[in-house]
């Protein structure tokens, strides 16, 4: 998983790659490397972020009007000099960088090494390149022919970018299961993994898809399928600006995205949520509304964050629209053989729309004849195009590996269609329905309340920032949102964290609880409260430290805890999108607090696009 730039065109080529890459290191951060037409192709790569690179290559002659970058995140062979992209096939004469696993590739290793080849990486990367290479010499064809072939002969995920030293204005590329954006300028060309490296320069745009190959030089692009047959590419016009990909301001992308909440949350109520008409208008869904509405059966699939969106969801659902909930892990679920009755309706929900294990997930489900709806963030994006529906999240880009606002966002937008289904249903009580608008709408300036309150979180933060290890508890609703917490305090700041459901306990963890141990609640009050109370008693009784998420003006709590953070009252359906933020915001303060690098967290990466 990585993320991949080019250009070609009659700027200098160097910088805009560089700038890229820089943007799109959230899909990985391991080792860099750039291939450039500078009279005759010269490829420099390192292992380590793109500033490291750059940093080698001041004062280096890197003038050029064609080139290519990438940004790696290792699957097959270490991070190391060697392994980072570009490679170079063995006459010299091609550069190629690559995102996704050649899963054959070792049979075509075998293949080459018999004909001699040897290699200087341990990349399934450069054995394609060096495939292709192959077929080209042997075929006696151009290039274009030579990787069609090729791919043929491929099984697994790609993206591919090459350029030939022959030809110094032009880039072929293809893809299938990793994503592959060309931004059209006026004379020029550029590529990227998303479109966060072209904004500044073009809004116009192609979404290249599975199976597609692309021979693009200045003036022109030429896409094809691997049948060789010209295709009409379909420009798209993006609704993006430059500020929303950059810090703003703020030190971290992750703090940025955790303060844009009340925003994010708003933009995904907009136009969709009328609490005076008492109407949620959301087109993707009111398409598949009949379905949802009769659905013997809803499949939540997703990863990750999402995965935790996933499980609110399934209480939501269950509470309003009385359907049968089952929330998969997308990596578990396409292994199995699950069984899909005519009525199951599949609901994806992913951040990127590209998460690897998800997008299979339900092209397998969809291939058995289920509905696919997606809950996405990112517009265009592979999942998105393969679900049948669904709402975009309109959160934004969400840079920060930590996912954050994509979370509240999905939130948002799941419990919209449960109460659009709850309502056409009759499951909801008309008077109850109308509370749950108006309190929905309120959430943004709920969220902003919590969030005038962080200056106090990251005093907790830093009372706490040297335990060992953390546990995390909640019921009913509260229960996904420590599990999120105790993900959030995972990925930035590698302490050891673990979320339980908090009756659960009992069944283990509380062997653990001692001085040492800090045990966070999400106990917002809601039905369960009482019962949560006595899990903070059991607690206290055995010594245990306890932070505590609470609603203002809950005394008891505040009573039993060593600290707390509060949030305002809210409907216990809607409390995860509160009691979630003072959790991210703690994750923050103590990754912030022990020196981790809060935005790209070691052996992460924002967008895990291979399985
Ligand atoms: C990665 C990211 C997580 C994210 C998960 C699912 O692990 O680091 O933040 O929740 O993938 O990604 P998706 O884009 O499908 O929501």
């Amino acid at each position: 998983m990585c993320g991949i730039v080019g250009y070609t065109g009659p700027r200098e080529a160097y910088p805009i790659i560089i700038k890229g890459l820089k943007r799109l290191e959230y899909r990985g951060y391991d080792s860099t490397g750039v291939a450039l037409q500078n009279g005759g192709l010269k490829v420099y790569k390192k292992k380590g972020k793109v500033a490291d690179l750059e940093e080698t290559l001041v004062g280096k002659n890197l003038h050029a009007h064609a080139g290519i970058g990438h940004t790696r995140w290792a699957t097959h062979g270490e991070p190391s000099d060697l392994n980072a992209h570009p490679h170079r096939s063995s006459s010299g004469k091609l550069a190629m960088i690559h995102n996704g696993i050649i899963e054959n590739y070792s049979q075509l290793k075998k293949e080459l090494t018999n004909k001699g080849y040897q290699f200087s990486s341990e990349t399934d990367t450069e054995v394609l390149l060096n495939f292709i290479e192959e077929i080209r010499n042997n075929n006696q064809c151009d290039l274009e022919e030579a990787v069609r072939i090729a791919l043929k002969r491929v099984t697994g995920a790609y993206v591919i970018l090459l350029l030939d030293e022959d030809k110094p204005e032009t880039i072929i590329a293809a893809r299938k299961g990793s994503p592959l954006v060309i931004g059209i300028g006026k004379g020029e060309h550029f590529l990227g993994s998303d479109a966060s490296p072209m904004l500044e320069y073009t809004k116009e745009v192609v979404y290249v898809n599975d199976y597609e190959l692309a021979i693009i030089k200045p003036d022109e692009l030429i896409l094809k399928n691997l049948g060789n047959e010209k295709i009409t590419p379909y420009v798209q016009r993006l609704d993006l600006e430059l500020a929303a990909i950059e810090k703003g301001g703020y030190e971290h992308f992750m703090l940025k995205e955790i303060f844009e909440q009340p925003q994010t949350i708003y933009d995904c109520l907009r136009g969709r949520l009328d609490a005076t008409e008492g109407t949620i208008t959301m087109s993707g869904i009111q398409q598949y509304a009949e379905q949802l509405v009769s659905a013997n059966r809803i499949i939540m699939i997703a990863c990750g964050t999402s995965w935790h969106a996933g499980l609110a969801a399934e209480y939501i659902f269950e509470e309003l629209c009385r359907i049968n909930v089952e929330v998969e892990y997308a990596s578990e679920f396409r292994y199995r053989n699950p069984v899909i009755n005519p009525g199951d309706v599949i609901i994806a929900i992913s951040q990127s729309g590209e998460t690897a294990d998800t997008l299979v997930a339900i092209e397998n489900a969809k291939s058995k004849g289920a509905i696919i709806l997606g809950v996405v963030n990112v517009v265009g994006s592979s999942i998105a195009r393969t679900s049948h529906g669904g709402a975009y999240t309109h959160a934004g880009p969400e840079i920060g590996v930590a996912s954050t606002k994509a979370f509240t966002a999905q939130l948002a937008v799941l419990t919209m269609i449960a109460l659009k289904i709850g309502y056409i249903k009759g499951t909801i009580p008309q008077q109850r329905y109308m509370h749950l608008l108006n309190e929905l709408q309120e959430i943004p300036e709920k969220v902003a309340w919590v969030l005038k309150r962080s200056g106090h979180i990251k005093a907790v933060a830093e009372k706490y920032k040297d335990a060992r290890d953390f546990l995390y508890l909640g019921r009913g609703y509260n229960f996904p949102v420590a599990l999120e917490g105790a993900l959030k305090l995972k990925e930035i700041s590698y302490i050891h964290a673990e979320g339980y459901p908090a009756a659960e306990m009992k069944h283990g963890p509380i062997a653990l609880v001692d001085e040492e141990l800090p045990v966070v609640f999400v106990a917002t009050k809601d039905s369960y409260h009482e019962k949560i109370v006595s899990n903070m008693q059991e607690i206290r009784a055995r010594k245990g430290t306890v932070i505590s998420v609470i609603t203002e003006g809950d005394e008891v709590s505040t009573e039993l805890s060593d600290d707390v953070m509060i949030v305002p009252e809210a409907d216990e359906i809607l409390a995860p999108m509160l009691s979630v933020v003072p959790l991210q915001l703690l994750a923050y303060y103590i990754g912030v607090a022990k020196g981790c690098d809060v935005d790209k967290p070691r052996n992460l990466a924002k967008s895990v696009t291979v399985e």
